[in-house]
């Protein structure tokens, strides 16, 4: 059996290394095409480094673009890799543009598509990830879904049950393994011990002018806390357009900081108080880590987190920012519980059930998209 797996941008090579760790443990053959729309180092190699993966087979290079025309740069590139690779399966994982144009064209060329964290969904296709979900389970074979939850959007949308496996979120074989490589391995230290870790890139949130003053302001108000704030490329950008980003870099009690990498951000992570996050990777690690995640959203994709008590949706409103971090802060038993929420996302073996379908389906011949 052969896989190709496709990746683009940082959540998606954090998630699939411990699947790519699974597949060279079984000696299995596969292909790692990249497909180049995380770029910068701190946003792309510096995790292939952390997570010790091997260097791409495949590198499009599609850069920054417009949805249009990254999306069609990939499906092009991609194209030409599967004619020549001929994989069994194509492997995407999540909701970005790499996903959609991996799974786009593996489906129209009759490979079958296994896609990593299938079935999420915010019923709100104003956010571009959505309409990414939608339209690559509906090219998807083999759903891997992190929960039942899942599985049950993709019943309710008609998914064969046959090829659902429930294998919980490979975000947690990653998080556990590589805290305890960071413990020995990260030189960060942190200035207090009332750590809010905030992180923010969503469109929503960073290209409305409004949301993002109303998020910053908040922060500028909450002195209480030391804010370290490892800021996205897309934010960064908009925090200069906006010029939000001289108040925010003048305030003493918060720290710009470039992104980091995996093993240092864990570590940072497992120390926070609370993580501020409009992050969908966050909203998981944070609940493994037992860590009080406050999203800076209205929906989520991830309502388990939600529905378990480890999360609070605080949308860009800074009343509710500050309403929600300070009710915390003066209720020690509110954030037990917080911390007390059972993981909804599996017990860090999902890239091992991930790979064990997958030699099921190909050994049982169901490996096929029949015309
Ligand atoms: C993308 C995904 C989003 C995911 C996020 C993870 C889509 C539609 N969006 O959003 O779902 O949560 O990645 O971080 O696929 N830039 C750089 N250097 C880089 C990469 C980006 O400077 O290495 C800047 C560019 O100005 C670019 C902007 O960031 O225009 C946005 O990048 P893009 O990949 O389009 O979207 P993200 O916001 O990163
Ligand atoms: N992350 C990181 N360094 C940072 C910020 C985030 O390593 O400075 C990791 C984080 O631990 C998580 C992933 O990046 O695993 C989340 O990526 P991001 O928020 O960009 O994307 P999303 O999950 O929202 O798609």
């Amino acid at each position: 059996m052969k896989i190709a797996i496709v990746i683009g941008t940082r959540p998606e090579i954090i998630k699939m290394a411990p699947v790519i760790d699974e597949i060279k443990k079984r000696n299995i053959e596969f292909s790692l095409i990249h497909t180049g729309q995380h770029y910068d180092h701190e946003m792309s190699q510096q995790f292939f480094q952390d997570l010790e993966l091997p260097k791409p087979d495949h590198y499009i290079g599609v850069g920054s673009k417009s949805h249009a025309k990254m999306t069609a740069a990939t499906m092009k590139g991609l194209e030409d890799i599967l004619k020549e690779e001929k994989p069994d399966i194509v492997m995407v994982q999540g909701d970005t543009n790499a996903v959609l144009a991996g799974a786009l064209v593996a489906s129209k060329m009759h490979i079958p598509v296994g896609h990593v964290e299938a079935g999420l969904r915010s019923f709100d296709k104003t956010m571009p990830e959505e309409i990414n979900r939608i339209v690559a389970d509906t090219c998807t074979h083999l759903y891997y879904t992190p929960t039942e939850k899942a599985a049950l959007n993709l019943l309710f949308e008609g998914a064969d049950p046959e090829n659902i496996i429930i294998t919980g979120n490979t975000i947690v074989d990653a998080c556990l393994r590589n805290l305890q490589i960071a413990k020995h391995k990260s030189n960060i230290r942190f200035p207090s011990d009332k750590i809010i870790t905030l992180t923010m890139h969503r469109a929503e949130n960073v290209d409305n002018k409004a949301r993002l003053k109303s998020i910053t302001q908040a922060l500028l108000e909450l002195d209480e806390f030391m804010i370290i704030f490892p800021v996205h490329p897309r934010t960064r950008k908009n925090l200069e357009k906006f010029h939000l980003y001289k108040p925010l870099a003048e305030a003493e009690h918060i720290k710009l900081i470039k992104p980091l990498g995996y093993l240092d951000f864990l570590l940072l992570l497992s120390k926070s108080y609370v993580v501020l996050t409009d992050s969908g990777g966050l909203q998981e690690e944070a609940i493994t880590l037992n860590i009080p995640c406050l999203t800076l959203r209205y929906n989520t994709e991830r309502p388990e987190t939600v529905e378990a008590g480890g999360n609070i949706l605080v949308g860009a409103d800074k009343k509710r920012i500050i309403e929600t971090l300070r009710l915390i802060q003066e209720n020690p038993n509110f954030r037990m519980k917080m911390i007390n929420a059972p993981n909804p996302y599996g017990d860090g073996k999902a890239s091992e059930k991930i790979i064990n379908a997958t030699l099921d389906f190909h050994n049982k011949g169901k490996l096929t998209i029949k015309p």
